[in-house]
């Protein structure tokens, strides 16, 4: 191979990640790089090849899980090491902060690639998309700054792992779209989405599995919020439950992708309860 560095990716790369997003159809924007930075500060990266940029990777870290996404080589330097290059260095960053585990959802194409890296399959990380629509929906309210707490230790039970950093800066971030369920004044589900270029992007989406009614409800508040707009959202295929409620409010399948780990890979949280991914790219 030809003269091949790994950089710390930084704000400055901004121009860059778009040309390598350009490429994929995913819609990330300028805010979800800035978002990526302030979960992972140095453990985000580029390749650079004889002294061209030529591809990147990010890595989100919540204690001993990491994941992995956003990995793009430009087109015309495919199939000579430089993603491998990139992977390594990413998982590298994560064991050494102290993950055991570290997860990514691949496409079917990138299955070799990570197989040959130590990626085993999981299962199946399914893939909808549908249309917000005007619903009338009783219960659900806006979720505050004031709830973030319980919603933390919620998602935890579920999740499997502390995401608080990821669900405070969403909050924050995107307040006009996240609410919460709740049973008496307890909150037992919550719903969150950013929008991409492409389409709002929901996730996560937590609820008690005792009460799909309210994982329901959460959803129709969103498609409210959104209406008109494209929704996409992927889900573990054990939750059942999701896959019926997105069926029944008119979603369609995507390709899929597949979930697969590296390291000690027990089981995170319950699935029951994670009627979607938080986000591809970070978990
Ligand atoms: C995935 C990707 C970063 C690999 O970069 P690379 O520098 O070509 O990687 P390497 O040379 O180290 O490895 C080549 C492997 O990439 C994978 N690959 C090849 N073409 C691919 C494509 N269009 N999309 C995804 N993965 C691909 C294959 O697993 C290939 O291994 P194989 O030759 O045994 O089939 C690059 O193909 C890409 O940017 N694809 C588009 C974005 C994408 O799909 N990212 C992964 C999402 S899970």
């Amino acid at each position: 191979m030809n003269d091949l560095v790994i950089r710390q990716m930084t704000e400055d790369d901004e121009g860059f990640f778009l040309e390598l997003i350009s490429l994929t159809g995913w819609g990330n924007t300028a805010e979800d790089l800035r978002r990526i930075l302030y979960y992972e500060p140095r453990g985000c990266f580029v390749a650079v090849l004889d002294d061209v940029d030529t591809g990147m990777v990010a890595s989100t870290g919540y204690g001993e899980v990491g994941w992995i996404g956003n990995l793009v080589v430009l087109t015309e330097r495919r199939g000579g090491g430089v993603g491998a290059m990139l992977m390594r260095r990413a998982m590298r960053h994560l064991l050494d902060s102290g993950a055991s585990s570290i997860r990514l959802d691949a496409v079917e194409k990138a299955i070799p690639l990570y197989e040959r890296l130590g990626f085993r399959v999981e299962f199946e990380s399914l893939r909808f998309t549908g249309t917000g629509e005007p619903a009338q929906v009783e219960g659900i309210e806006a979720m505050k700054a004031s709830d973030l707490g319980e919603v933390v230790e919620l998602d935890r039970r579920f999740f499997g792992a502390p995401r608080e950093r990821m669900l405070i800066r969403v909050q924050g971030d995107f307040p006009g779209l996240c609410f919460v369920a709740r049973e008496s004044s307890r909150i037992v589900g919550f719903i969150m989405a950013k929008p991409s270029d492409v389409s709002v992007r929901i996730g996560p989406w937590i609820c008690d599995p005792g009460r799909p009614d309210l994982a329901e409800a959460l959803l129709r508040r969103l498609m409210g919020e959104a209406t008109g707009e494209k929704l996409w959202v992927g889900v573990p295929e054990k939750n059942r439950a999701s896959v019926r409620i997105l069926r029944d409010n008119g979603f369609g399948s995507l390709p899929t992708s597949l979930r697969m780990c590296y390291g000690r890979c027990e089981p995170m949280g319950e699935v029951a309860g994670r009627f979607s991914i938080g986000a591809a790219d970070k978990g």
